[in-house]
Order: structure tokens, then sequence, then C-alpha cells
């Protein structure tokens, strides 16, 4: 959630390569920021935080230095205000510290600094760690200290402490994501490896429990319970700068939607990998699908493929109710997490208990060395290249298309799966034609206006309809609703009036008559029908058209969605990369 970058090497505006390290992390979403430099003179640690975005803000006012560090916050203990903001310092200004997290013990330990003389200048649980560390630097030498204090923090932290003293940033993890990345006489610290490839593409990744020294010409790793010295596991990154760039794309989200039949046909291309994992799949004795938000709907998709592709029972859960389904899990069982960042809590929690019950993790994951990737058995990389629009796109899209894979490579298909993939992305570049988005933009501005927004799907479309009002709900602030069909009648339908948007999503399939039938329910009490669909039908107030893809029409039919949800946002006023409330990877439960 909130982002980390540091920097300590020979450039001299430390403070700079922060500010722009910064920026690159802003699609997280954040709330407030800060930077602490430490000028050469020991003196004072020089700290420039506050609340909102970091816009065109400069770092001018900062010192000239080789070391700096920086932080974005999306606020947890205390309000967004300045004060809260991080780096905090301790009651000298010698010591600065940021924090991801949260330190769930602090109360007691503050009303003992507190006892101590230590004088408090914000709400946040963050201060009273700084504070902790001055405490036992008094007694012990600085590195000692923050590894005394990081070991007294209960709850899932990752904290970076530098002092005025040591020219050397400390890094100590325990859940929240970090990754150093080695320079060439400079190295640099952050919670997202993304941000690191304009200037390193070696990095390690810290687990639960390592603790960094972060020097100029050395980065030293220790085990932060036990002090024992650590072998870095240097990986080198396969993703490149313009990948996380928007380039000339007004958005990384449009950027990101246009990427997706590249992100189709490349799984296709390659789509030998698949046997291995389907193998694991049939192996397994009672198998899980597991996701959040969007990945969630990623794994009912599966479920959908799995029945009637390899007709294959798979079991389906979201991230934060996984824990309640543990009791069929054990040795043969097989839990398929699927994650973007790989940073989940929930996942990551769910991934734990299923350890416990001794069944394995095969991750279907994007971001190559992140926490499901490094803990799981088998690890099936979606390789949809990085995501940085907070809504998430191409990553969905490249779910999807490794779960169609796997389904037609459990039946023995394998040539046929890639056979679908191919027309998906013919009928995503159709959707992705300039008329096709002429049409797409036309409604978003016939729609802009309304307060709610229904949803229909029956089959794989019903996770379309889910995923399409999330997509709505999430960039546009319009409230959006997706349904099965079939529901409507049991509920739904009473708030349909004259005028209410209804999307139905009718692909040529099983559900198109049953379908058809929902969207005339909403027609007779006054909905205004867009029907989306291989043909056009005399029900449809507003008509978008998606080619046929067989089992991947998904695919097609989740990119109008997500183009009318990028539409309605501009229309609307607001920023698609960086909705309010939200964040990119969510790293708390
Ligand atoms: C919605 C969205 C979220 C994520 C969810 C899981 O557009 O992006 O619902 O899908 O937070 O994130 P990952 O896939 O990183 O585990």
């Amino acid at each position: 959630m909130c982002g980390i970058f540091g920097y300590v090497g020979h450039q001299s505006n430390a403070a700079e390569i922060v500010l722009k390290g910064l920026k690159r992390l802003e699609y997280r979403g954040y709330d407030s920021w800060g930077i602490a430099a430490v000028g050469q003179t020991g003196a004072r640690i020089a700290v420039k935080k506050k609340a909102g975005k970091i816009g065109g803000a400069t770092v001018d006012d900062l010192p000239k230095s080789t070391l700096a560090f920086g932080h974005t916050r999306w606020a947890t203990h205390g309000g967004v205000t300045d004060v809260n903001a991080h780096p905090h310092l301790d009651c000298t200004g010698t010591i600065a510290l940021i924090h991801n997290g949260i330190f769930e013990n602090y109360e007691q330990i503050k009303k003992k600094l507190i006892v101590r003389g230590h004088h408090f200048r914000s709400e946040t649980d963050t201060e009273v760690a700084v504070h902790l560390i001055e405490e036992y630097a008094r007694s012990m030498m600085f590195t000692k200290a923050v590894q005394k204090a990081f070991n007294d923090m209960k709850g899932l932290n990752a904290i970076i402490v530098t002092d005025v003293k040591n020219h050397t940033l400390i890094a100590a993890r325990n859940g929240s994501p970090l990754v150093v990345g080695f320079g060439d006489g400079e190295n640099f610290l952050a919670s997202d490896a993304a941000a690191l490839l304009p200037h390193t593409k070696q990095v390690h990744f810290l687990e639960d429990d390592e603790m960094a020294i972060i020097g100029v010409n050395a980065i030293m790793l220790f085990n932060a319970k036990t002090g024992e010295h650590l072998q870095p596991k240097k990986q080198r990154l396969t993703w490149n700068v313009r990948d996380a760039e928007k380039g000339d794309y007004p958005f990384l989200m449009l950027k990101e939607i246009y990427e997706q039949p590249g992100v189709v046909s490349d799984i296709a291309a390659n789509a030998a990998y698949v046997q291995t994992h389907a193998a694991h799949i049939k192996k397994s004795r009672g198998a899980y699908l597991v996701g959040c938000g969007t990945a969630s709907y990623a794994a009912v998709a599966g479920e959908y493929l799995f029945s009637k592709i390899a007709k294959r029972h798979v079991n389906v859960a979201i991230g934060s109710e996984f824990g309640y389904h543990l009791d069929f899990l054990n040795r043969d069982s097989l839990i398929v997490a699927i994650s973007q960042s790989g940073e989940t809590m929930d996942i990551l929690e769910s991934v734990k208990k299923a350890r416990q019950k001794g069944a394995k993790i095969l991750a279907l994951v994007n971001v190559l060395g992140s926490t499901l990737y490094r803990e799981a058995d088998y690890k099936l990389m979606i390789d949809a290249g990085p995501e940085k629009g907070v809504a998430s796109t191409k990553a969905f899209i490249g779910m999807l298309a490794h779960l169609t894979l796997l389904a037609y490579a459990v039946a023995g298909k394998t040539n046929d799966g890639v056979a679908v993939l191919t027309r998906a992305v013919v009928s995503m570049k159709k959707v992705l034609s300039d008329p096709s988005v002429r049409k797409i933009k036309k409604l978003a501005k016939k729609l802009k206006k309304s307060e709610h927004i229904y949803v229909i799907g029956r089959g794989l479309s019903y996770l379309t309809a889910l995923e399409s009002a999330l997509k709505i709900k999430e960039i546009s602030y319009i409230h959006a609703e997706g349904l099965a069909a079939g529901e409507l009648k049991h509920g739904p339908l009473a708030l349909v009036t004259k005028g209410t948007p209804c999307i139905a999503f009718l692909p040529d399939d099983e559900t198109y008559g049953a379908n058809l039938a929902g969207a005339m329910e909403m027609k007779a009490r006054g909905g205004y029908i867009i029907g989306v669909s291989h043909k056009p039908h005399e029900v449809f107030d507003y008509y978008i058209q998606v080619p046929t893809a067989g089992e991947a029409t998904i695919m097609p039919n989740v990119v109008v969605a997500q183009l009318l949800a990028y539409y309605l946002t501009i229309e609307r006023g607001f920023d698609p990369d960086m909705p309010r409330n939200l964040a990119k990877s969510v790293t708390v439960k």
C-alpha cells in the first residue's frame, strides 16, 4: 500500500532521486508523502513532508545529500496531516524512520517511552518505532538498536531507518514487501521492484525477518532474529523501464487496456509450459482457486472453465474468506493462489493456512520475486508486464488466458486452448479498433450522469458482469452491480425503473436465450438496455459488437467494460489511475 524509496550513493542529489522514485510509486495510492535527506555535516536530518499528492512539488528546499529516503503514506493510524506523514524523527532529530504496516503493540511501548521522557509529535504508530530505536541506541550500537526495536514490534511491518552518523539505510521486513537494488557505487531500496528499473535490474527481495544494511558500496544482509549473516539471492528483473511508463497514453490504465491483445498472444505463443502445471492440477485431490477482488473473479472464471472444458470440479474462495474453508484441506490439496502483485495480505495468509494443512501451492502471479512467488511450490508467471493502473486490467486478462489454457491442457486439448486464445486476440483487437472505441465513448457520454448501472450475464458472462461492475464503480464512482441474469426476478428487478442503464452480455453460447430473457425483463420495467453481443437484437437500446471467441469471449467482453469504465471516469472528470481510497496492492488485512 504505502510506497518506499531509498538511495545511498555517489550522487549528491539523493532527495531528487527519491522524489522521482516516489513518483513512480504514486500508482499504489497514497494520501501524503515525505522525504528525509541526510546532509554530510552530521547535523539534524532534514525532512519535508506533506498531506496530499506530490503534484509539482520539488525538493529544492532539502539539502544536497548522498543519502535520502521517502515514503508515500496510506493512512492507518492517525489522520492525513503533514505531521502524521513519514519520515518520523526521534527527539534529537538525528534518527529518521519510515514504516509500512501496522505496529500492533505500539500503545504499551509508547506509554513506557513517554515515562522515559520521549516527546511525540504525531498520532502515528510509526513514530513510536523511531523513539524506541533512540532509546535502545543510548546503550548499544545503532544497528543492534534497530534490530532490537524491530523484533519488539508486533504485526506485519517493514521499517527503514537512518541516522546522521552511519551513512547507511537499515531496512527490516516482516510481511510488508521490500526489495534492495544493487548499483555501481550506489544502492537502492524500494517497496516495489518496478520503481528500481531506471537504476538497476539486479535485486534481492527481502524475506520475512531479514534485515539489510545498505551502504554506498555494499548491501549486507542479516537474519533480524538471530543476527546471522546471510547471502543475498540476486535476481535479474525482466521488465523494462518503458513497460512501466505511460508513454503517449494519457493514463496508465488506457495503455494497459491496449496492451491486452499482446499479453494474450504472448501467452498463446508460449503455451508449452502449461503441461507441467496441468499435471499438478490433475494429480491433486481437491483444488482451490483463491483470489481477491478482480483476481477472485478470475478464480470464478476458472471454476466455470474447468467444469466446462476439463469436466473437473475446482473450488473457489475469496482470499479473506479462505480461512473458513480449511476443513477439507490435506496433503493432496492444491491451492491455486491468483494475484497480480503477489503481495495481497489475504492471499498470503491463505497460503500460510493451507501450508499448515500440508497443501501444495501453485502461484499464478505477475510480479517476479513477490512474496507469493517465493512462497509457492509451483510458480506460473502471468507475464502481463508491470501493471500500474490501480484498477487491474491486463493482469486479469492474463489470468483468464492462463486459466483457459490450463483447463484445455487438463482436458488434453492444449492446441484447442491456443486456438481459442488466438480468436480472443482478434476479437479484442476489434473491440479496441477506433469505430468500436468511438461507440463506447459515446455510450460513456450518455451514461455519465447515471446513479446506478446494472450488469447481467450467465455462465462465464456472470463473472464478466461482476468484473464490469467492479471496474465501473471503483474508478467512475457510479454505483454498479453485477448480477447473474437469473437472479433478477429474485430481487434486483425492484430497482429497475424508467431509463435505468442495464448492460447485458450476450455471447454466442448456451446462455444466449436465457440471458436475452433477462434483458427483456429489464426492458419491460423501463430499463435502457445496452447489449454486448455478436449480433444486434431489437431489445437493445444501444449495441456494442463483440466477435465470438468461443470460451474466451469473456476477454473481449471485459475489454468493453474496461473501456466503458475508463471513459465514464474521464467524462466525470476523475483520474482513472488513482481512484480515491484505493491502493494498488493491499498489504494489510
Ligand atoms: C480491482 C483490483 C483489485 C485487485 C485485488 C487483488 O480492479 O485491482 O480488486 O484485483 O486487490 O490484487 P492482486 O491481484 O494484486 O492480489
